[in-house]
């Protein structure tokens, strides 16, 4: 929605907590890398630790590898449904991983008023949901999700992972940074209980104490992701920033036409912010571009999780507003909307030949295919029916968007960009990948 981007920098952005405050005021972008400190250090543990899953077999980084820019790691996953399977054989949710990097500096959830319009920015997760309201940091609330998600860790308590992480290798520096945390008298069987999926029952005592363990476990997840060594800001594009290198001219010619006529900044902002922070590449807020739905999205047969079947559509913001007594108003104007993702690590990959997906569902293979999309959404025809990205190529058409309704017709679907223009923006993209070594 281009007038009604937000004006604030994300920094200035109302609503931040404490914690972002603080976590904000850290140089993020300090390269070379610092040690982590021992927050981040447990919080690292914690996240690559597979023990907090329901078989034992999966952690955070099963979903957000590194070396993928802390996305999906298995190329065929990505070539197809772009979905990942939870802890729990046969359990898949619905979306595809996007980026754990740079997802903590989003503001807390909210909304302000521009041009009469109601804008909604930041949060984490493609609709928003975890709001940061409580925990003062999306992130730390991002990160009590994924243990308990059925199609994901799949624990069916909090008293689980606590527990866990206290009786883990990296359990004594945990309670060092928490000295009361694990004195906790937690029930008998709770092992079994666990590990087998049943509900577990606490004395009101016992649940706060697993309340505030669990999130000290979440801001330290946070803390991790927070740290350098996750939103590194260490691309290419970072080194000519600071006249350590240059782009091609390809690459300057792709900057330009990403902030001009391909009007990509206008969401996924390529400026510094007023007190010289780098660029996320992402304005936090939420828009509706007509992305075709994924019909290799194993959620579709998902019979007992998905009782709508291959009826479901991903509605995005539009449904968690939905979800909200106090702003189910706005549900049906937001229906459809994604947050924008950032777009450092876009490129990220293990190998040239390894495929990312892209999208809240995954549903484009490559850059150049997601820029083309952005040139010529409204130009080409219709195709049949909900295609795979190969065979809409192949056919020279774009199947229907996902959600029809409040699509974003003025910044994208008519861009006039000529082929080796497309070649250019996604060039530029390339530049964003964290790890650049400046050569000799
Ligand atoms: C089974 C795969 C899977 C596992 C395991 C998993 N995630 Fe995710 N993650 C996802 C998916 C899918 C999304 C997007 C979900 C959505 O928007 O509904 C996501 C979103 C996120 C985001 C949001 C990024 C942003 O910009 O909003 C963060 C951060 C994240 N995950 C971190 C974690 C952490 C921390 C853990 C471990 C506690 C974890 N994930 C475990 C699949 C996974
Ligand atoms: C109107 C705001 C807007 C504009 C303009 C825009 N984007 Fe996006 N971009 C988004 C949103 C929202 C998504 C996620 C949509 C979804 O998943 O349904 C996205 C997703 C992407 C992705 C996928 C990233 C990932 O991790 O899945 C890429 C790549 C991308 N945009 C690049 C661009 C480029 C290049 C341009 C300019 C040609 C551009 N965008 C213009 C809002 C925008």
């Amino acid at each position: 929605m281009n007038a009604k981007r937000p004006l604030l920098p994300r920094s200035a952005a109302p609503g931040c907590g404490v914690f972002l405050m603080i976590l904000l005021a850290m140089p993020a972008h300090a390269a070379p890398a610092r040690p982590l400190t021992p927050v981040e250090a447990v919080g690292k543990r914690i996240f690559f630790d597979a023990g907090l899953s329901r078989n034992r077999n999966q952690s955070c980084a099963t979903c957000h590898a590194p070396a993928a820019g802390f996305a999906g790691p298995h190329t065929a996953i990505n070539a197809g449904g772009a979905v990942y399977e939870g802890s729990v054989p046969g359990r898949f949710g619905n979306r595809r991983p996007q980026s754990a990097a740079y997802a903590t500096p989003s503001p807390v959830f909210h909304s302000r008023v521009e041009e009469g319009e109601k804008l909604y920015v930041g949060g984490n997760f493609w609709d928003g949901r975890a709001t940061g309201e409580r925990l003062g940091s999306p992130a730390a609330e991002q990160a009590q999700g994924p243990f308990l998600n059925p199609v994901e860790q799949g624990l069916p308590d909090a008293a689980c992972v606590v527990q866990r992480v206290c009786a883990a290798d990296y359990g004594a520096d945990f309670r060092a940074l928490h000295p009361q945390s694990c004195e906790i008298a937690f029930p008998k069987g709770l092992d079994e209980a666990c590990a087998n999926g049943r509900p577990v029952k606490l004395a009101p005592a016992v649940r706060r104490q697993v309340q505030a363990t669990y999130d000290h476990i979440a801001l330290a997840i946070a803390a991790f992701e927070h740290s350098p060594e996750v939103n590194a800001y260490s691309s290419r594009f970072d080194a000519v920033q600071a006249g350590r290198a240059s782009f091609t001219a390809q690459e300057a010619q792709g900057l330009e036409l990403y902030k001009g006529k391909g009007k990509c900044a206008d969401c996924h902002p390529v400026d510094k912010g007023p007190g010289g922070e780098p660029p996320l590449f992402t304005d936090n807020t939420f828009d509706n571009l007509g992305v075709p739905r994924n019909p290799a999205n194993p959620w579709y047969r998902q019979a007992k999780l998905n009782p709508s079947g291959t009826k479901w559509v991903d509605e995005g913001l539009g449904a968690f507003l939905r979800g909200r007594k106090d702003l189910r108003r706005d549900a049906a104007g937001n229906a459809g909307k994604q947050r924008v993702p950032t777009l450092r690590n876009v490129d990220l990959r293990p190998d040239a030949s390894f495929v990312k997906a892209y999208m809240h569902n995954g549903w484009f293979k490559s850059l150049k295919s997601v820029v083309h999309f952005y040139n010529t959404r409204d130009t080409k025809p219709r195709c049949p029916g909900a295609l795979a990205e190969a065979e809409a190529l192949a056919r020279g058409c774009w199947p229907a968007p996902e959600t029809a309704a409040n699509l974003n017709r003025e910044e994208l679907g008519d861009l006039k960009l000529t082929a080796a223009e497309e070649d250019a923006i996604v060039a530029f993209m390339r530049t964003l990948s964290d790890g650049y070594v400046p050569g000799p």
